[in-house]
């Protein structure tokens, strides 16, 4: 018989194990897990959660790499012209390093004019706009790609340069005098003079949904030409948003072509480049409300999507948007049309581990070693 004292210390073990994700059922760490097999897991922290103790004690827990969610983009670095403003990327910085994490960075370059800060627009380009555009990319690119190097091993030097329903090459008021592909290219050769031993990364969201066949296609082209012209990419980062394109899809998680999704891995992993699952998370929209199956879908999918990543020696990081529902930024951004809270990601909103956490660490169970990056 159980008695009522045993059932409250059973209850607080409970819930310590889900404040800490060490719980009977969790032993062992993600990052341990992953680890075992060469891999490194980590996850985002940062503005609005890195406050948070119970927070950064479970991304201690778990996480055997971190990166900044928004702290090393230019809108957070840079408030203006002539200034860099390092004391929130610092501050997720020491704390990774005095908890003996792995750290990425991102992003050198988000080439998506929306994701600018406002004074690049009215900022006084003068009469060379094509010197004064290459003065402020190589400033930027190489300050925050110096400062960081000894720290960070890897770095995403462009993010989402592709317009995905085009399939172009996006323009920003920085590629504009400079053309997109010249913009690319000295990003990516500045970061390497400044940080000479760094993973260099393109980052982008091609997934292996049936109907993104022209992103991953245009993609192909981008690091193709990249590859031809001599730019110093080293690998792709899948960010592995999964789960529909659009909140209103009608059902389940949209339908996927894992065929075509192997075609594209191929094709990247020919031309010698590693590859990074970078921001992990599943768009749980189009799934019931009901949290028993919704959970369990989002595990299904997380799992099949991992198994075939991992499939690829190339493939030695995963990182997590977020490891709790909490933090998710898809909450505020893409909330579900029945109002109710959206559960994305490893960890519910108190922390507790869910069956998508499961689904990782049996991924990472199932998958083969594969040698260590070189961090
Ligand atoms: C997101 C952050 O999570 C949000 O807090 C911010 O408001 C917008 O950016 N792809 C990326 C990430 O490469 O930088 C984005 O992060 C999520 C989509």
């Amino acid at each position: 018989m159980i008695d009522r004292r045993t059932l409250m210390a059973g209850g607080g073990a409970v819930a310590l194990g889900a404040a800490t994700g060490v719980g009977a059922a969790s032993s062992r760490s993600l990052a341990a897990s992953a680890r075992a097999k060469g891999i490194r897991f980590g996850s985002t922290i940062g503005i609005g959660n890195f406050a948070d103790p119970g927070y950064r004690q479970l991304n201690a827990a778990q996480c055997g790499l971190v990166v900044p969610e928004v702290e090393m983009k230019w809108q957070a670095l840079r408030p203006n012209a002539r200034r860099f403003d390092f004391r929130a990327a610092d501050a997720i910085v020491d704390w990774a390093r005095s908890n003996r994490k792995g750290i990425r960075g991102h992003t050198l370059l988000w080439h998506f004019e929306r994701w600018m800060p406002e004074w690049t627009r009215i900022h006084d380009y003068g009469a060379n706009p094509r010197a004064e555009a290459t003065r402020l990319l190589v400033e930027h690119v190489d300050t925050v790609a110096r400062r960081y190097a000894p720290a960070i091993d890897s770095f995403d030097v462009v993010n989402e340069a592709i317009d995905p329903d085009t399939g172009l090459l996006r323009d920003t008021v920085l590629s504009k005098p400079l053309g997109a592909e010249a913009t690319i290219d000295l990003a990516f050769h500045t970061a390497r003079a400044a940080a000479p031993g760094a993973e260099l990364v393109y980052n982008d969201f091609m997934s292996w949904r049936t109907d993104d066949g022209r992103h991953r296609d245009a993609v192909l082209r981008l690091l193709d030409g990249m590859r031809r012209r001599g730019t110093p990419v080293t690998a792709l980062g899948i960010q592995s948003h999964l789960g529909s394109k659009y909140s209103e899809a009608p059902t389940g998680l949209g339908a996927v072509d894992e065929a075509a999704w192997r075609r594209f891995l191929n094709e990247v992993t020919g031309m010698g480049l590693d590859l990074l699952v970078t921001e992990l998370d599943v768009h749980d929209n189009p799934l019931p409300s009901a949290i028993g199956p919704r959970d369990r879908q989002v595990a299904a999918h997380t799992r099949a999507y991992l198994d075939v990543m991992l499939s690829y020696p190339q493939c030695r990081t995963v990182m997590c948007w977020g490891l709790s529902d909490r933090y998710s930024w898809l909450q505020p951004l893409r909330p579900r049309p029945d109002g109710l809270p959206k559960r994305p990601l490893p960890y519910d909103a108190d922390f507790a581990p869910k069956p998508m956490r499961d689904a990782i660490a049996a991924a990472f169970a199932a998958a083969a070693p594969r040698t260590p990056a070189r961090a």
